[in-house]
């Protein structure tokens, strides 16, 4: 019997969590997808690290090894930052093999270069898992609102902030603590800039604009602030009033203009995102026919971004899917 082999580009975090689904949860994959699944290869920057932690796979800093390797039918992609990764996964497209991405900062500048690219090479690319951790919101916007019109979007997208800020209004922890701790627990960036300073949320927002919109903001146009100038006494003024401190990504269509910015709010207590705590995530939009929709969930960690992964991966197996033509690829499919 055919065994689906893949590798695993990025053994941390988000690697080492689809390593972890994939062993665990044979059989349901299997029944699914119809073959058994076997992890061939892993690509890391230190193999030596690595030695002896993934069964039988190969572990390499050599992409040739994956890419020229035909009995790798897909590649899962999660390492850090816009190269090399992006250079990796075209030469895995190239080559045949589907990929399925978390890497949300090589996908907001080159998602649509990929899709195009991927769409020629009769290829999909998966990228669930870039946008809020495990809330499906990629598959739900892409599958479950075609008819309707999205006009609104307001979200808490970033995992890291939303922690440092629930720990500081409900534990009074300092902001490097409450850092610290999202680091340990996996929700943190190695180098947490992206997190606090608000581009992470953007890179997302700019990936959610692309798929509801087709098409994106001017980048320089987007209002940006991170959490870092949030203070205790903030927190607890707001309190008084009766409101929390929200780091909110929110983006708007109307008369053919997007805006969009990403900044702390303080929000009411009838706003649908005051509730949202911890390492959580959420998006609230406004649909036409439907009305307005909230998806919450884990937005950071190892096994909420696996379970967006391998989710992808048996889309792309369990129901095969491609692109008609280029065309059909302009906009994220
Ligand atoms: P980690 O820092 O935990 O792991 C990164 C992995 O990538 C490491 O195995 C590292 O190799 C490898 N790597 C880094 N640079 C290179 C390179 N130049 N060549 C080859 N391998 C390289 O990161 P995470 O697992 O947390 O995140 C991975 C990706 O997933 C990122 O793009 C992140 O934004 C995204 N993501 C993360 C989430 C999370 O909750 N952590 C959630 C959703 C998306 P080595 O081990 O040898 O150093
Ligand atoms: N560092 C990111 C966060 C990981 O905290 O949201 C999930 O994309």
């Amino acid at each position: 019997m055919k065994t689906l082999s893949v590798a695993i580009l990025g053994f941390g975090t988000v690697g080492s969590g689809v390593y972890e689904t994939i062993q665990r949860h044979q059989n349901r994959l299997q029944k699914i997808t119809g073959f058994p699944i076997s992890v061939s290869a892993i690509l890391v920057e230190h193999p030596e690290k690595h030695q002896n932690k993934a069964g039988d796979a190969i572990i390499t800093a050599d992409i040739d090894k994956i890419a020229s390797n035909p009995a790798i039918d897909v590649v899962f992609e999660a390492i850090v930052g816009r190269e090399p990764a992006f250079t990796y996964l075209k030469h895995c497209i190239e080559k045949g093999k589907h990929i399925i991405t978390a890497n949300k900062e090589m996908f907001a500048f080159h998602g649509k270069e990929l899709t195009e690219l991927a769409a020629r090479n009769q290829v999909t690319i998966g990228f669930e898992a870039t946008t809020a951790g495990g809330i499906p919101i990629i598959q739900t916007v892409k599958r479950l609102l075609n008819v309707n019109q999205i006009d609104k979007l307001q979200a808490i997208l970033n995992g890291t902030s939303n922690y440092i800020l629930t720990k500081m209004r409900e534990e009074k922890a300092t902001f490097s603590h409450a850092l610290k701790e999202a680091q340990q627990l996996g929700y943190a960036e190695a180098d947490p800039t992206n997190d606090i300073e608000g581009y992470d949320a953007f890179y997302k927002l700019m990936i959610l604009s692309e798929l509801i919109f087709a098409k994106q903001p001017v980048w320089k146009k987007v209002r940006r602030t991170g959490i870092t100038g949030i203070t205790p006494e903030m927190h607890i003024e707001e309190a008084h009033a009766n409101r929390r401190i929200k780091h909110i990504a929110e983006i708007t269509f109307t008369n053919d203009t997007i805006s969009a910015s990403i900044e702390p709010v303080a929000v009411p207590e009838t706003h649908p995102l005051y509730a949202i705590d911890g390492v959580s995530n959420a998006i609230h939009l406004q649909a036409d026919i439907l009305g307005p929709l909230t998806l919450v969930g884990p937005g950071a960690g190892s096994l909420p971004t696996a379970s967006a992964m391998i989710e992808d991966f048996c889309h792309i197996w369990g129901h095969p899917e491609v692109p008609a033509s280029p065309v059909a690829a302009l906009a994220f499919p």
